[in-house]
Formats: structure tokens, sequence, C-alpha cells
């Protein structure tokens, strides 16, 4: 008698076996190399037959590949952020799209406090010179940086993540104001419009995902209303800020200082002007870069693939109108 056989599901990139062992006798995987920013060809040659799409935020899944894709029943982003796949035409096509929220809370926020303190306290660039042989002696005058306690840090999305900074940036003694379109209440911070939080923070910090509404959301009108003394962080998307107007802003002293986890183009040519400025750090998308999170974020992904194939309803959906008749 002959057997069904497994679904095929293209893994983009590969991960550690066990982060991903509850997909085993579940699937037939073809497997992309580690350091894929498109769809590997071997891969590609196989998206007519792919069932399962088990992906990760550097592939962008655009209406091209998706037309390709004929038989695909299911899409797993292993991100929170579903900005790389057009949603739009998966839902027309009831293919229901996969994400992983909630796991990278803690780790985003976490990240973010670093970036927060780096940047106040000129973190990379004593070490910098301490390594270099500038340190000569303890300087009185020397990396002078900007206190937290009593500071006012603006959090731009008041989701899960931004909730969490603001938490971890009340240990520190800051004040917390937030904006976010839908207005949440909460203890750990004041409303206030955008460009009141704009005019009143000391720190602002991004948390918010990319859409049509929130690109470029930082432009040159926006970093003029920040204070000259202020520093922006962002641990969301890159192109949440228009790059080339927060270059200038850093150059022509409009901010104090930024930054980034998260860049417009991701990576970020080593070429960049952004690297050589002095007042601006930049990481390589590292927010949810802990062994714990990471592999929780590959665990939730396989959860939502293997209900996907299996025709249950997704644990984490992000077009759940798939679902409605
Ligand atoms: C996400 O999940 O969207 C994050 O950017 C990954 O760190």
């Amino acid at each position: 008698m002959q057997t069904n056989p497994l679904p095929l599901v293209l893994l983009t990139h590969k991960l550690p076996e066990d982060w991903i062992a509850s997909l085993s006798g579940k699937c037939r995987l073809l497997i992309g190399p580690i350091d894929a920013t498109f769809l590997d060809r071997h891969l590609d040659a196989h998206i007519d037959e792919a069932i399962g799409l088990f992906t990760l935020l550097t592939i962008p899944i655009d209406t091209q590949l998706l037309h390709k894709a004929q038989q695909l029943q299911v899409i797993s982003n292993m991100a929170v952020g579903v900005d790389n796949i057009d949603v739009s035409t998966c839902t027309k096509r009831k293919i229901p799209v996969g994400n992983t929220p909630g796991v990278l809370t803690e780790g985003t926020a976490d990240l973010t406090m670093g970036l927060l303190l780096s940047v106040a306290r000129k973190l990379p660039w004593a070490r910098e010179d301490a390594m270099a042989g500038k340190w000569k002696t303890w300087s009185p005058t020397g990396w002078l940086g900007t206190d937290l306690n009593g500071a006012t840090l603006g959090i731009i999305g008041f989701g899960k993540i931004g909730q969490a900074v603001a938490q971890r940036a009340q240990g520190f003694g800051m004040r917390v104001v937030y904006t976010d379109p839908n207005r949440v209440s909460s203890n750990s911070g004041i409303h206030l419009s955008l460009s009141d939080l704009l005019h009143q923070s000391d720190f602002v910090s991004l948390h918010v995902p990319l859409t049509k509404e929130t690109y470029h959301l930082m432009d040159s009108c926006k970093l003029a209303l920040m204070k000259q003394g202020a520093f922006l962080i962002n641990a969301s998307r890159g192109s949440v800020i228009d790059t080339e107007a927060l270059f200038l802003a850093l150059v022509q002293g409009t901010i104090a200082g930024a930054a980034l986890d998260v860049t417009d183009p991701e990576p970020l040519p080593q070429d960049h002007p952004l690297y050589k400025l002095p007042n601006c750090l930049i990481l390589p998308h590292i927010g949810s870069a802990t062994q714990n999170t990471r592999r929780k974020m590959a665990e939730l992904a396989c959860e939502n693939l293997i209900a996907g194939l299996e025709g249950r309803r997704l644990p984490h959906c992000v077009n759940p109108e798939v679902y409605e008749i």
C-alpha cells in the first residue's frame, strides 16, 4: 500500500537541530544556508511543491515568490515582525502566517536598556579609548555622559516590548512617557501626543512594528522636534527612521546621539558614513539574540508550522481573517 509522503517544508536557514526537533516526522525539510539573505536557489527550485515555509525576517516573501508557491498552506516566520512578508496576498490566498510574539519581549527590552546605557555613558567609545592607550589617568573630565536617573524616556509604541522597557527604565529612576495609536492604559508611564513626547524626552526609544504608517516615522521634521541633547534608540525596524535625516541630525547636532540595533538597509554596508560618527552606536540586529530567546522563537515557529501543516489554527497567527468563512 502506498503511503502519502510527508508534506514538503522549505526551511530558509539552517538552524540548530535541537531547536527544530519537533518537526521530526512531521514533514520533509529542504534547508537553506545559515546566512541566506534571499531564498536559496536550491530551495527556490522546489517552491512550487512546498506546503510549508519556515522563514526568517531577512527573506522577502513577496507577491512574486508567493505566485510561484501555489501549493503553500502555511508560512511561519521566526520573528515577531512580519514586514518581510506580503501578508495581504497571503490573506487573499487564505495562507495563515505565523509569528513569535511574547518570547522575545524581555530579551529585546534588556538590549534596549543596553543601547540606552551604552550611548548615555559612552561605553563603546570609552572602551575604544582604553584599548588605544588613551587612558592616561582617572580623568575628571573624560568620557562624561548623561544621567539616566531623573531623565525622561519617551517610548514610541507601547506594546509588550515598549512596556517591558518602561518597567526597566523606572528601575533606573527615569520618568517614562509614551505614545501609541492604540491608547494603552498603564501605570508604567504617562500618555502623551507624539510631538509632546519628542519635546519632553531626553531619550526616545522606538518600539513600533514597521507598517506603511510607521515607515520613516522619524523623519527630519520629527527629529527637529527632539531636544538638542536627546538620544534616539531603535530596536524595532531600521526604516522607522529616515537614515539620511538621522545622519544629518547627528552631524549637525540636532540631537546628541543615536543607538541603533536595526538599520536601513540591513546589514548596513561597512563603508556607511553612520559608522564613522562619534555619536552613533550600531549593532547587528541582536535584540532577541540570547540562547534561550532564539530557541523559544524557533520552537514557537515550529508549533505554528505544524499546526498549519495539520490544518489546525496557528497558535500565533497575524492574519486570523483566513479562518473566517
Ligand atoms: C523580531 O522578531 O521581529 C525581531 O526583530 C528579531 O530580533
